[in-house]
């Protein structure tokens, strides 16, 4: 028999993993202006790590996806939502938050695309879990910190937020 190796984290399994990273962040002596979550897996998470790291959210949506039905993913992700022209980002530090670096996709294009974008802004990002892997992505070199939570196998994650009965999640 084989059996599927995966991780069921709960919301209490996240939740103590971005405390104790909050911490480490702490540690590091680092203090964002601005948590900016990628959307959608960076959403619940990046309101999590506010509870300790008390600055305002932005947010972001990528998508694999064209809108046209029956495309094959994209292999760079496509912008369903940007930050506004509005928002003033120059001299400010960001924490870009997402739930897991897996192939690392979404962090190459998203941090670059921010930085080419926003060139007088100090940007930072912080995965939840890091599959140890080889990446397809990379991380800019102007990324001024990356935080992980944790290192993890490259196995599937079940996260309690995809879970349809989450009375028997992980059971
Ligand atoms: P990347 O996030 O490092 O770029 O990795 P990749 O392109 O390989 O991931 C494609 C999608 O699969 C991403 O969702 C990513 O979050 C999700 N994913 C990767 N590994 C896991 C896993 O172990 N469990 C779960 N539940 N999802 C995983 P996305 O396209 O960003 O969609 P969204 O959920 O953020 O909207
Ligand atoms: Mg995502």
């Amino acid at each position: 028999m084989t059996t599927v190796k995966k991780y069921n984290f709960t919301y209490e399994d996240i939740h103590s993993t971005i405390r104790d990273a909050s911490l480490a962040i702490k540690e590091a002596d680092y203090q964002p202006d601005y948590l900016l979550a990628i959307g959608g897996g960076g959403l619940i998470p990046a309101r999590i790590m506010r509870t300790f790291i008390t600055r305002p959210i932005l947010t972001v949506a990528l998508s694999r996806y064209s809108d046209e039905i029956g495309t094959a993913p994209a292999d760079t992700p496509i912008k369903l939502q940007w930050l506004e022209g509005k928002v003033n980002l120059n001299g400010k530090k960001v924490l870009v938050i997402d739930e897991v670096d897996d192939q690392r996709t979404t962090l190459d294009f998203t941090l670059n695309e921010l930085i080419e974008h926003y060139p007088d802004t100090e940007f930072s990002a912080f995965v939840v879990h890091n599959k140890l892997k080889e990446k397809k992505g990379q991380l800019p070199e102007k990324l001024n910190h990356f935080f992980i939570g944790r290192d993890i196998n490259d196995y599937w994650i079940n996260y309690a937020w995809d879970a349809e009965d989450i009375a028997t999640f992980g059971q």
